[in-house]
């Protein structure tokens, strides 16, 4: 995962982090307040060396060896003995383990002042607690020191220096357990985040499209209202937002194969219900309505939609001219675009893929293209060969896939599978994206663009009618690794400006 990636997981994930290191922030800081106080207080003695001698000498190595003693008697602070002691002294309702526990001893460097903390739940038992540690420690060193001999007075002993204060409060903190939780709230949010897209099998982005296919996307259209209906579906002019994503797919085919345009054009996916049949009919009706003309044929003889989406009445179609009952002048049917006619599928044959990949098929895409560009609804890749079979044969193939739908495999498998019929993929069309995540999809959770934003409130275009020389679409050549900008669903540009505009 490169920087990128990193800032683009965060963009699109940003309020399910905030949200989460929150929480974690809120629980921890909750949490501390429910917790009982500690409160921790020190004592302090000073080790002596009785020395022999009243020298310079002998008083530094007196405190040499007292530093050393004092080193040596950090154990015994914490010891059972000590603990035991400084309960019997104190009364403290507690086990020695309990107080050994509470109780904490360090010398500094070269120092013999031995100093001791202690905890407790008031400031008074801690204070408690610290003074009795250090005598108790005084006490016990004392012991060890003259267990040869106990009447002995003994060389090295520990004098409390100073009664110690009251404890100060160093629990609960629920500030510093506020921050911390914020930390892990924020590290357990980035988990789940990377978790969750490690695990996410379906197709979210362009990127995924790019890296899974080798293909480039030419446009990603969002899930529209428009776009849900069954007749007149795709109409030009009653796009809505999904205007721009359809002139920017009909741009970047330009684009794609310059010196060799295609002019039959197989549109498929990888499986049903993805959006080939919405796409072709679209894409055919907004390529007529900028001058060129189309035949569009419903070559998915399984389940054909098309004469519905058009709204004619075709019960003659490509099965009859295939099987030879009459000539393809027969079955091209005038739509409500003048520059596009299409052919219905017919009656459903018990043979489609056999059809398909037949003679009169070959002849009738070369005959029709002489003179139109020629948009064939195919069937779904995936569970049938049909696509295939006539990928073979025409010019290109766009592949429809549906944001959140399509699995990456199933992507993958699709692009595979032109490639081994030799098919040539023009691009991908990302279908059904959510409204509100175009841009997620586009830039993979960055959001549009500044350019397409600016675009998409341009004066002129809600006004004027604009000539087809003014290309008003973000122009930007389709290729891998080029993210395509997708106009921000413009609200608005009004359908009759789309319109003219076409
Ligand atoms: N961009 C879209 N917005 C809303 N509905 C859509 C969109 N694309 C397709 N649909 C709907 O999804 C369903 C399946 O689309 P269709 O084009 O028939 O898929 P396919 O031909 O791949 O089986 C249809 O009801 C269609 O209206
Ligand atoms: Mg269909």
């Amino acid at each position: 995962m490169t920087l990128l990636d990193f800032v683009r997981l965060t963009r699109a994930h940003l309020l399910s982090l905030v949200f989460l290191t929150l929480v974690g922030g809120a629980v921890a800081y909750g949490l501390t307040l429910r917790m009982p106080e500690v409160y921790l207080a020190d004592a302090s003695g000073y080790v002596r060396v009785a020395g022999s001698g009243t020298s310079t000498g002998d008083s530094l190595a007196a405190n040499s060896l007292g530093g050393s003693k004092a080193d040596s008697y950090l154990p015994l602070v914490t010891s059972r003995a000590v603990a035991e002691r400084a309960i019997a002294a104190t009364g403290i309702d507690a086990s020695p383990a309990e107080v050994a526990g509470r109780v904490g001893a360090s010398v500094a460097a070269n120092s013999v002042i031995l100093k001791v903390t202690a905890t407790g739940p008031t400031p008074e038992e801690s204070r408690v607690l610290a003074d009795a540690v250090i005598k108790a420690t005084a006490e016990e060193a004392n012991a060890i020191e003259t267990a040869a001999d106990p009447s002995a007075k003994p060389i090295v002993s520990i004098v409390p220096i100073e009664s110690a204060l009251p404890g100060g409060k160093i629990a609960p903190n629920p500030k510093r357990s506020g921050l911390i939780g914020l930390v892990v709230g924020l590290g357990v949010a980035y988990a789940l985040v990377f978790v969750r897209r490690q695990l996410d099998t379906r197709l979210r982005t362009v990127g995924d499209v790019e890296e899974l296919t080798a293909a480039s996307v030419l446009g990603v259209v969002p899930q529209t209202k428009e776009l849900g209906v069954v007749r007149g579906r795709g109409r030009v002019g009653q796009l809505g937002i999904a205007t721009e994503a359809f002139r920017q797919i009909r741009t970047n085919l330009r684009f794609v194969g310059v010196d060799d345009p295609a002019r039959s054009i197989v549109v498929t996916s990888a499986n049903a219900g993805e959006g080939k049949s919405t796409v072709a009919a679209t894409l055919a009706r907004v390529l007529g309505a900028s001058g060129q003309s189309v035949v569009i044929i419903d070559a998915d003889l399984r389940r054909p939609t098309l004469a519905k989406v058009f709204d004619v009445v075709g019960t003659v179609g490509l099965s009859h001219v295939l099987t030879g009952q009459v000539p393809v002048e027969d079955v091209l049917l005038e739509t409500d675009e003048p520059n596009v006619r299409l052919v219905t599928s017919g009656r459903t044959p018990p043979n489609p893929s056999e059809l398909l990949g037949s003679v009169r098929m070959h002849e009738l895409v070369a005959r029709l293209t002489e003179d139109h560009v020629v948009i064939l609804d195919a069937p779904p890749l995936l569970p049938v060969t049909d696509a295939g079979v006539l990928a073979g044969f025409c010019d290109g193939t766009l592949l429809v896939f549906a944001v959140g739908r399509t699995h990456k495999e199933q992507a993958r498998l699709a692009a595979r599978m032109m490639s081994q019929v030799g098919g040539r993929v023009l691009g991908v069309v990302l279908n059904l994206a959510p409204q509100r995540k175009v841009g997620g999809v586009v830039y993979g959770g960055y959001g549009y663009s500044s350019y397409s934003s600016d675009y998409a409130s341009r004066k002129a275009y809600d006004t004027a009618p604009v000539a087809e020389s003014d290309v008003v679409e973000p122009v930007v050549p389709a290729g891998p690794g080029v993210p395509v900008p997708v106009a921000k669903p413009a609200s608005k540009v009004r359908r009759t400006a789309a319109r003219k505009a076409d």
